[in-house]
């Protein structure tokens, strides 16, 4: 069988093409989107992750400014800059790069950032309303990873879609828009998790299963059934002395030997991470529409 691979580049330039129009709009009515993101600490996956942001909001005529603190920086002053952003009107969002250093609780800041201004869909307002099946701004890698079956035709309403991981960023958001009511979802979902005995058995059943565990190359063939459709989130690291900078990108999917089973799987690098930044334009564009 011939396998689909599902390229996240054309999707995002799919959804960059839409916001084009629409922030010239909002120029017509003298508003520039803004991005405020704020980057604590030195992890380099998030170094890599807050420049691509800004690249893309530069590539769009969003502004975005980067603050960057130390990696010793207290709750008090990561609280003090969430607060000078949510009151500042040049910016319509507001990201916390995360995860934060051990000394900062993180569910303090995702709480302290305005509903409104929320670009990343963490705050509970913003998850409740995800959950009941209101409007808000959806988290940008859940929301990509619909955007991608959407443009390749991938059928969902009423298919089995089972998910690996439960983190509030991916797993719990992408089973809550899964199961919703609306287009492009109503699936039967399933969550597996570090809890789940013989995961196999579930993995088996999937039309689509979406692998959000951070655990390299976890799922193996044997997981999966014939005729699937694989969306892998992972971005692990993996050494690799061979490599210049000294490692290599993997998925939480086994690609090369999964591929063989499957009708569509997302390559890593190149699928489901390009979805991300876009959707956070995305949720951007529609703050500042959204801004009164
Ligand atoms: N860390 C990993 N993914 C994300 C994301 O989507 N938003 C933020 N703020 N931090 C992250």
């Amino acid at each position: 069988m011939e396998t689909l691979i599902l390229y996240g580049k054309p999707v995002a330039e799919r959804v960059r093409d839409r916001l084009k129009q629409r922030i010239r709009e909002l120029e017509q009515r003298g508003i520039r989107p803004g991005l405020a993101v704020v980057l604590v600490g030195e992890n380099p996956a998030s170094k890599v992750y807050v420049r691509s942001k800004a690249r893309s909001c530069g590539e769009l005529g969003i502004l975005s400014e980067t603050f960057r603190l130390p990696e010793h920086t207290e709750q008090k002053a990561l609280n003090a800059l969430v607060e000078k952003l949510n009151a500042d009107s040049r910016f319509h969002g507001v990201l916390v790069q995360l995860p934060l250093p051990q000394q900062i609780d993180e569910k303090q800041i995702i709480h302290r950032i305005l509903p409104l201004k929320d670009v990343d869909g963490f705050h509970p307002v913003n998850i409740g309303r995800l959950v009941l099946g209101e409007e808000t701004y959806l988290p940008c890698t859940p929301a990509g990873i619909m955007e991608m079956l959407s443009y390749y035709r991938i059928p969902v309403s009423g298919k089995h879609v089972v998910i690996v991981g439960r983190s509030n960023i991916v797993g719990k958001p992408m089973a809550n828009l899964m199961y919703q009511k609306s287009e492009g979802a109503n699936a039967t979902v399933t969550i597996c998790h570090t809890g789940t005995d013989n995961m196999k058995q579930y993995t088996r059943q999937a039309d689509i299963l979406i692998v959000a565990a951070g655990v390299p190359e976890m799922i193996t063939a044997e997981m999966v059934k014939e005729g699937a459709t694989v969306i892998d989130v992972g971005v692990n690291r993996v050494p690799d002395p061979g490599r210049k900078k000294g490692y290599r990108l993997a998925g939480d999917v086994a690609f090369d030997t999964v591929k063989e089973k499957t009708a569509a799987i997302t390559p890593v690098p190149g699928g489901v991470g390009l979805m991300t930044i876009a959707m956070l334009m995305q949720n951007t564009v529609k703050a500042a529409e959204d801004h009164v």
